[in-house]
């Protein structure tokens, strides 16, 4: 263990208990690149906020609310993709594998994968990344209901969390990502991003990807515009972790939750539309600038799949693919694969 730590100067270790410790970036780190890139994202002529933003405690509350909107069909669709893979993956684990999640996730998820390796392994070790601390409480939770569970878990980005899991040791990984996160990434970041999934991946690791697919632009439509309004407040929930954390002055009242599928790109645009011309403040990122009335603020792009595209994807950044689930609907795709 010694030997991890100096390897990783950058971040801290917190062993909670011989079955929990997860690491951490000193905070210096996180609140610099926050307000260096807010300073960057709003002093330009289209503006955007980096989603990843959204995950502060109470953005992963609404998110998990967002999860169990009768609007948000991904969550669902997802879990009864994983429920078919009870009888189907176990043949594609020949080894001790440790899972490793990108995004902490909801537990139901992991715990549908946990149940598939607690019937093959006398021990099951669980490495979840995410950017959000609510990772050391849903961590918790799992280590009761799973006693032969160890969980080592990283706070910091997917990119980062990485470089870390490439040389923290050699273990056999299954590298799970679900919930078609990686359809917030830009399409050319998503494709740095695998081959970065690919390159952290030995021979012999899996990898298993949820991506939503291409369909009717009215049910995607209110998947991201929820009769309840929660999504909104999702969306407007990163106005005040700005305000909390860069001491800024967004007024929450002058801006609305906005939200298109762009059929051309395939993927839902969501926004913060400035409802009046207006100025904002943000301190730590030393910037004062204007807002017209109408003028949007990207939040977030969530991308969807054709099939043949998915294959494409994989192939082109080292993959060879294992199998693909799908659900009744043809709604969402589970692709299992592993390094070409
Ligand atoms: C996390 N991510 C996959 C969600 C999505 O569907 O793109 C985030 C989300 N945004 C609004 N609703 C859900």
């Amino acid at each position: 263990m010694s030997n991890t730590i100096q390897k990783n100067l950058d971040y801290k270790k917190y062993v909670v208990s011989s079955k929990l410790q997860y690491f951490k970036p000193h905070a210096t780190k996180i609140q610099k690149t926050f307000a260096e890139e807010i300073s960057y994202s709003l002093n330009r002529d289209s503006k955007f906020i980096d989603p990843k933003y959204f995950y502060d405690n109470k953005g992963s509350d609404l998110f998990k609310k967002i999860c169990s909107l009768p609007e948000y069909y991904p969550t669902r669709t997802e879990i009864s993709i994983l429920k078919q893979l009870r009888d189907e993956l176990p043949s594609y684990l020949d080894e001790h594998f440790r899972l490793v999640e990108l995004g902490s996730g909801t537990s139901v998820k992991t715990r549908l994968i946990l149940d598939i390796l607690v019937k093959l392994q006398d021990t099951i070790e669980y490495f979840p990344i995410d950017i959000s601390e609510i990772l050391t409480e849903s961590s918790e939770q799992l280590l009761k209901d799973y006693d032969r569970l160890h969980i080592t878990g990283l706070i910091d980005t997917y990119e980062d969390g990485l470089k870390f899991l490439k040389t923290f040791d050699d273990k056999k990984n299954l590298i799970i990502f679900l919930g078609s996160s990686f359809g917030n990434f830009s399409p050319n970041d998503g494709y740095k991003f695998l081959q970065k999934i690919n390159s952290t991946m030995k021979h012999g690791d899996l990898f298993l990807i949820g991506l939503d697919l291409v369909k009717d632009k009215q049910i995607l439509e209110s998947a991201y515009d929820d009769s309840q309004g929660v999504t909104a407040k999702f969306n407007l929930n990163i106005l005040s972790r700005i305000n909390d954390e860069l001491d800024a002055d967004f007024y929450l009242k002058n801006f609305s939750h906005y939200v298109i599928y762009n059929e051309e790109e395939q993927r839902i645009e969501m926004y913060l539309k400035s409802l009046v011309n207006q100025s904002v403040m943000v301190s730590k990122s030393n910037l004062l600038f204007n807002l017209e009335k109408d003028e949007l603020i990207l939040t977030e792009h969530s991308h969807k799949y054709k099939l043949s595209q998915i294959s494409k994807l994989l192939h082109s950044t080292g993959f060879k693919i294992k199998h693909t689930w799908l659900d009744n609907n043809n709604h969402f795709s589970l692709t299992l694969a592993s390094k070409n």
